[in-house]
């Protein structure tokens, strides 16, 4: 192994329960309620401020999947909270399953903001849906030979659909769980992982790798594989994400828990700082770095070019 050290089958999500409803809060610069109940000096992110229903409501963590400073970092250094509105016991669609909140305006500003609660209310657009719409483009912008590593459903093909029938694009996924593959993807498919995958050298134009990396055994033999096949020249696209912090009533949260399954699942929760200090050693330029912050989903981006 070359990579970090990865510990095994990481949880990916954590639920915040709401316990009480806090009526007659006032989110307010000089004269917020949080100070009255001493939310502004709670330093813990175990215990947020949602607004469910047009109602002040305090949800709590009791997640023992992630210490204090991992779930600090994602609910109030990167702004991520989401409900859920599914049924199931685990999120498949982030489109349909889950609402996205942000920080509050008036916390955001707010001095008492780095040992507070916080208040989060609901996000009046869909940071998720411009992530998806600016991947379905970039993939359409491509041409030539383009690999998919952890290729699952292919669900940001939409746009690339007319290349990919011209011929003017082909796209090989690799995967090595052949239950996750949507096989009516009309691709070529290579069972197997980006670890062992021995392709020859410069032989794809592209390569992109989406809500991937965080399963992969040794993300460092992964990205030198990928510059090993990526021609100079191309690009590389990766995407990956935190943990999710969802809403959940405790009903939801225990059956999530009881029915939770493994297979091929997280190794590791990687934020992008980790990711570009590999990419670093290897022969590549980052063009583009979007981190995670309070104002976009829960997905770090990092487009790579490969030197020559
Ligand atoms: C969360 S899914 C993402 C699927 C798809 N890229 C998407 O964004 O919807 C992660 C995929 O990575 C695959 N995977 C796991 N370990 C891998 C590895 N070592 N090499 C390549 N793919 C891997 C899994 O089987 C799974 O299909």
């Amino acid at each position: 192994m070359t990579g970090l050290p990865a510990s095994r089958g990481k949880s990916n999500s954590f639920d915040y329960v709401p316990f009480k409803v806090i009526d007659g809060f006032v989110l307010d610069h000089q004269q917020c309620t949080a100070h009255e109940l001493c939310l502004s000096k709670a330093a813990t992110s175990r215990i947020v401020i949602v607004v469910l229903k047009r109602r002040f409501v305090l949800a709590r963590t009791n997640t023992g999947d992630f210490d204090e400073a991992e779930i600090r970092h994602v609910v109030h250094g990167c702004g991520q909270l989401y409900r859920d509105i599914s049924d199931k016991p685990s999120i498949t669609d982030f489109y349909t399953d889950v609402t996205q909140f942000v920080l509050s305006p008036t916390c955001r500003s707010c001095p008492s903001f780095p040992t507070c609660s916080a208040c989060y209310v609901p996000a009046s657009q869909s940071y998720f849906s411009q992530d998806e719409a600016w991947l379905q483009a970039k993939i359409a912008s491509f041409t030539g030979r383009v690999l998919d590593v952890g290729m699952g459903q292919v669900p940001y093909l939409v746009g690339a659909a007319d290349k990919i029938q011209s011929g003017t694009l082909s796209i090989l996924g690799l995967d090595p769980d052949p239950e996750a593959i949507g096989l009516d993807a009309g691709i070529q498919v290579h069972i197997g992982t980006i670890e062992a995958f021995d392709a020859a050298p410069a032989s794809f134009d592209h390569a992109i790798a989406i809500r991937s990396l965080n399963h992969f055994e040794d993300p460092a033999k992964a990205l030198e594989v990928l510059a090993k096949v990526i021609k100079p020249g191309g690009s590389l696209v990766l995407i990956e994400s935190l943990p999710l912090p969802l809403i959940r009533t405790k009903k939801q949260a225990d059956t999530s828990h009881e029915l939770a399954q493994g297979g091929f699942q997280h190794l590791r929760n990687w934020d992008s700082y980790p990711v570009l200090e590999l990419i670093s050693k290897l022969p590549f330029k980052v063009e583009w770095h979007r981190p995670i912050s309070p104002d976009t989903c829960d997905q770090w981006i990092i487009v790579a070019k490969r030197l020559d």
